[in-house]
């Protein structure tokens, strides 16, 4: 029997990754933050005194990333976040990194019975035949309250304005880019967590899952 895979995207700060980890930790499932190889390489390419926005420097990064390295906490300041939505544009970054997640997927590790990514990409591009399929938004101010909250509770010294100006940014750059841009798959279930709670927005997706299993 294929693996249960339960695909999440969406924007910057929208509560997709708390939601992963929660259906994960719910159903079984193993977790993969995409968003995390991304960073990865974004960092590998800062240490080597490279430029996030150069297509070579990045490529060549990708090589050295650590996959069994993805909770290092360096990997979520925010600067390497806005990195990581650099390389992330470039097509040869994006092709190398896919293997890794398509294989999460259809052999999840420690013998779960599925898997859950969370990511931009992850219904469109990495698992288009996903079980389940969730696009997770909320307004610009509610997720720029969040990541601020998040960034202040890292010890980052960080204004709410900046969270906010950096997060039209994010938004814009993944929604404009060329290759596997950020937008909802046709068979995506839409969830906008703005005002819900942790509780609610759970509740609601394993509402749905629970529908086809
Ligand atoms: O979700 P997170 O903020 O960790 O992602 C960092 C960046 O990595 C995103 O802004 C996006 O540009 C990129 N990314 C992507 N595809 C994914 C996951 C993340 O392009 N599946």
């Amino acid at each position: 029997t294929s693996p249960l895979v339960i695909s999440i995207d969406g924007t910057f700060a929208s509560g997709k990754g708390t939601l992963g980890k929660q259906l994960a930790a719910h159903y079984g499932l193993a977790y993969l933050d995409t968003g995390k190889l991304y960073r990865a390489v974004a960092k590998a390419v800062l240490d080597a005194g490279g430029d996030p926005d150069d297509a070579d420097d990045s490529e060549a990064a990708v090589k050295h990333i650590d996959t069994n390295a993805l909770s290092d906490p360096i990997l979520k300041s925010g600067p390497i976040g806005a990195a990581a939505s650099k390389v992330a544009v470039h097509p040869g970054v994006r092709a190398a990194l896919f293997d890794f997640q398509r294989d999460f997927a259809a052999n999840p590790p420690n013998g779960a019975k599925g898997a859950v990514l969370d990511g931009r990409d992850i219904g469109t591009v990495i698992c288009p035949d996903a079980t389940v399929k969730f696009y997770i938004d909320a307004t610009a101010d509610e997720r720029a309250r969040r990541r601020h909250a998040e960034l202040t509770g890292y010890g980052e010294d960080i204004t709410l304005e900046t969270v906010s100006a950096q997060l039209a940014e994010r938004d814009a750059r993944d929604s404009g880019r060329e290759t596997a841009p950020l937008k909802p798959a046709p068979d995506a279930h839409l969830i906008d967590t703005t005002g819900l709670s942790i509780a609610e927005v759970l509740g609601r997706a394993a509402r749905l899952v629970d529908a086809v299993l």
